[in-house]
Order: structure tokens, then sequence, then C-alpha cells
């Protein structure tokens, strides 16, 4: 058998040398070699004899059983993964060091323990420190399998010994090969492990829990490398100030992409959110001026929150467009249209949006809903408190209709509120039992609405 070599590869232009250099000879780039494996078999020397035959399939001979799912013991990351954990998938879980990866991952292997052999390997921390933790959090693990060990040539020759059905990789900056002389972390030496650990669960069928830490630059240099090698792509985010964590799927060939799973991180490890809308509405005592409940979506999930404008007067030539939670641009384009469609303008006053809470709003449907509350802001006039909107506007001031108006309208019934005001296109057939809604298709009908 040919010998596999070791070989540098150029990540800008793809040219290979056999030594490293600080540039490219090729393309000129900087510091862009990398060590590379190369098997040792050319494809010049091999005769097409010595190929076996690969099998050629009709799609309708292909027996397509349904995806064996596990639950993970936690309804929230099973709603991101598409409804379970599937057999011989390889999951990656993205997220800044101390975010909760790892206890997360042993709340659902604590779970999954109960019913399957589980190996939990572990390149960062003691499995004292693991068995501790799982002592805090009160978990029984008295099943799951643990070993640190971070060759991954080794952790293969453990798992097929041991056989788990389910095996978590923690974290897979830590793996190396021997194959490489590189230092464990570097991109090469992570994506020839993680290549290794995804061929040994695709050949046998084993679940595998990749867990990656996304570097500070935000290049996310280790875990993005893997993106196309896995099924699914999970990244758990949260600011540090806040206890809230959100697990968002990016990726995923067995469900939806963008669906969200919210948890607490509490000292009794992460708890479930299951009505994450309670949180993120703060109920004011009396109503104010510029704020604003809208009811955006996460996934398939919709969200009420609040959106709070401050309109003031500027004393600079140039008026502050300041957004958090929000895109600025999208801002200056609303205003724009509520001058020259609504007839109310503001190029001498301030105008400062939050969404409440941290949220970060990335769809259309939140443009009513900034348009309304500036202008109660301006005018400080309060809307009512159960009052709820949404809507996407048009340069021309149309309003648009969003996905999923009515699972939206729902949602905010479920949580009290009695008037909407939405696109025309959005009103369900037959309206909606304790919701008066005011359809508009314009947004001077909008404003007419709140004139009373
Ligand atoms: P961890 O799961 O170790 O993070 P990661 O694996 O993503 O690096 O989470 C560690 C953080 O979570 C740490 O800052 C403490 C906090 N934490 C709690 O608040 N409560 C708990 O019960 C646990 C286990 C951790
Ligand atoms: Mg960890």
């Amino acid at each position: 058998m040919a010998k596999d070599k070791l070989l540098y590869t150029c990540n800008q232009c793809g040219a290979q040398a056999p030594k490293w250099a600080g540039q490219c000879g090729d393309c000129g780039a900087w510091n862009s070699l990398e060590e590379t494996l190369v098997s040792g078999a050319s494809p010049r020397t091999a005769r097409f004899a010595d190929y076996a035959p690969a099998v050629v399939q009709s799609m309708q001979d292909v027996a397509a059983g349904a995806e064996v799912r596990q639950s993970s013991g936690l309804a929230e990351l099973d709603r991101v993964l598409g409804g379970g954990v599937v057999e011989g998938s390889v999951i990656l879980i993205g997220g800044d060091p101390g975010i909760g990866k790892s206890t997360l991952l042993l709340q659902c292997m604590a779970a999954l323990s109960a019913r399957q052999p589980v190996l939990y390997v572990t390149g960062e921390e003691s499995v004292q420190q693991v068995s501790m933790r799982a002592q805090r959090l009160g978990l029984s693990v008295a099943a799951l399998r643990l070993l640190t060990e971070t060759q991954v040539e080794r952790i293969i020759v453990c798992a097929e010994r041991e056989r788990p059905r389910v095996l978590v990789i923690d974290s897979i900056q830590t793996v190396y090969t021997e194959a490489l002389q590189s230092a464990p972390g570097a991109v090469a030496q992570v994506r020839e492990s993680a290549a290794q650990l995804v061929r040994y669960a695709k050949h046998t069928g084993t679940a595998l829990f990749l867990v990656g830490h996304v570097t500070k630059e935000g290049t996310l240099a280790g875990p993005r490398v893997l993106e196309h090698m896995v099924d699914t792509v999970l990244y758990f985010e949260g600011d540090g100030a806040s206890s809230y964590r959100v697990i968002r799927a990016v990726k995923n060939r067995f469900g939806a992409v963008n669906e969200i799973g919210m948890f607490a991180m509490t000292e009794k490890g992460l708890r479930e959110v299951s009505n994450p809308s309670a949180i993120f509405l703060s109920r004011h005592a009396e109503p104010v001026p510029g704020s604003v409940i809208m009811v955006t979506r996460e996934g398939s999930r919709p969200l009420l929150v609040e959106v709070q404008v401050l309109v003031d007067e500027s004393h600079a030539s140039n008026p502050r467009r300041v957004t958090l939670g929000l895109d600025q641009n999208r801002l200056a384009m609303l205003l724009a249209v509520l001058h020259r469609h609504g007839g109310v303008a503001m190029y001498d006053q301030d105008v400062f949006v939050n969404v409440v809470g941290g949220v970060r709003v990335t769809e259309t449907g939140a443009d009513l809903a900034v348009v309304l509350a500036a202008l109660s802001s301006l005018r400080s006039r309060p809307l009512p408190r159960d009052l709820v909107v949404f809507g996407e506007l048009g340069l021309a001031g149309e309003v648009r209709p969003v996905q999923s108006g009515e699972a939206r309208l729902r949602e905010a019934v479920k949580h009290g509120f009695k008037q909407a005001i939405i696109p025309a296109a959005n009103v369900p057939k037959g309206g909606l039992k304790g919701m008066e809604i005011h359809a508009v298709q314009r947004l001077s009908e909008a404003l007419d609405v709140l004139r009373g």
C-alpha cells in the first residue's frame, strides 16, 4: 500500500508545495500554506480495474425508511434538531467558550445514556471535573461512559471497543491526529480529525456530537471549516450579562433551519424556556409613548417583543439614527417612507430604536411597529396597551404581508392582546375570536386607525 504523504496546500489558490513557506509561490498570498494529508494512491497509477464497481440504483429501489429519532431529553434541543437526535447523524455545536456547551451536552447525555450506551470524550476537563459537575447538577449519569483522550486514532479504537450509539467529542479543537505535525486546534488538525470521526460515525450509525469553540475574532476558524462535513450545525448564543441562551440551527439536513431553542442558565444547569414571549415583554404599569408590541418570528415560533423608539429634538447638524437589535439603514428608510407617505417629518429629530431584551429582529415584519412607535414618541401619545402590530412597509407606502400571520395573531391572543394593526393580506378568513383586527393596505390607513 502506498503511504500517505504530507503536503502544504495554499488555502487561497489551492497550489501545493512539499515544504512550508511564509508565502505561496503560486499566488503570492502570505501565511496561506496549510498542512494537508494526501492519500498515497495517486489516481494516475491506479487502473480502472482497481476500482470496485459502485452500485447505481434507481430512486424507486431505494428504501426510504423514516430516520430513527431519539429524544435528547430536552424538548427545546429536540425542536432545534427537527424532532430529536437522528441515528448516525453528525451534529456540530459551536459557541463562545463558557456559554454552556458542555453543560448542555452533559444534561442531554444523562438522558440519552439511560436508554443506550453513550461515550463522552472530554479533552478539556478531567473525568473528575465532569463527574463533579454532573453531581452538582443532580444528573443520574451512572451509565455514561467517560474518556479523557485527545488523539483521534485512539478515540476511534476506544469507540470501536465500547460501541456507543452516541459519541460526544468535547471539544474538536483539542483533538489531533498523529498524521499531521501541526498543533491541536490548527485548521488542518481540526479538519482531519473531524473527517476521521465523521467517517467512523457514518460507518457505524453512531450519532456524533462535536463541540467547537468560536474564536474571539468571530472568524470561527475551527468550526467553520467543519460546517460542510456535518449534517447539522447548531450555534449556542447569548450575551454574558443575561442568563438567557439561544440555540440556533444554521444548517440541518434533518429539519428546518433558523429554528431556535431557548434556555436559561441557572445554578442547576440549563433550564428550558418554553414560553419566550413572556420574557421579552416588559409590561408597563401605565401606557408609555414610543412603545409598541410587535410579533416577530424566530424559526417556526412567533415571539412577542417590545419595540421602543425615542424621538428627541436634535441640536446636531446631522440628527442621530441609532438602532439596537434592528438594521440602521432600515430605520433611515422607514423614516423616509413616514415622511413621504405619512406626512410626518423627523429631519430635525434624533431617533433611537431599541428592541427590548437584547433580541435581534432581522425580518421586515417590524417595519410597521417601528414607524408607529416613532410617531407615538414624537406626539407623546401612548398607543393602547392591548395592541399588537406587524407588517412590512414598502417604499411606495404600501403595507405588505409577512409570513405566518395567523400564528402571530394567535400568539398575541394567548398573551391577552385584543387589537391588532396588520397587513390586509394577513387577516385570517373568518377573523380571530377575541381579537379586533384593523386590516391596512397603506401606511396612511394605519395612521388613520391610530387617530381613531
Ligand atoms: P460550560 O458548559 O462549561 O461552557 P462551555 O463548555 O461552552 O465552555 O459552561 C460554563 C459556564 O456556565 C460557567 O461560566 C458557569 C456557568 N454555569 C452555571 O451558571 N450553572 C451551572 O449549573 C453550570 C454547570 C455552569
Ligand atoms: Mg466546555
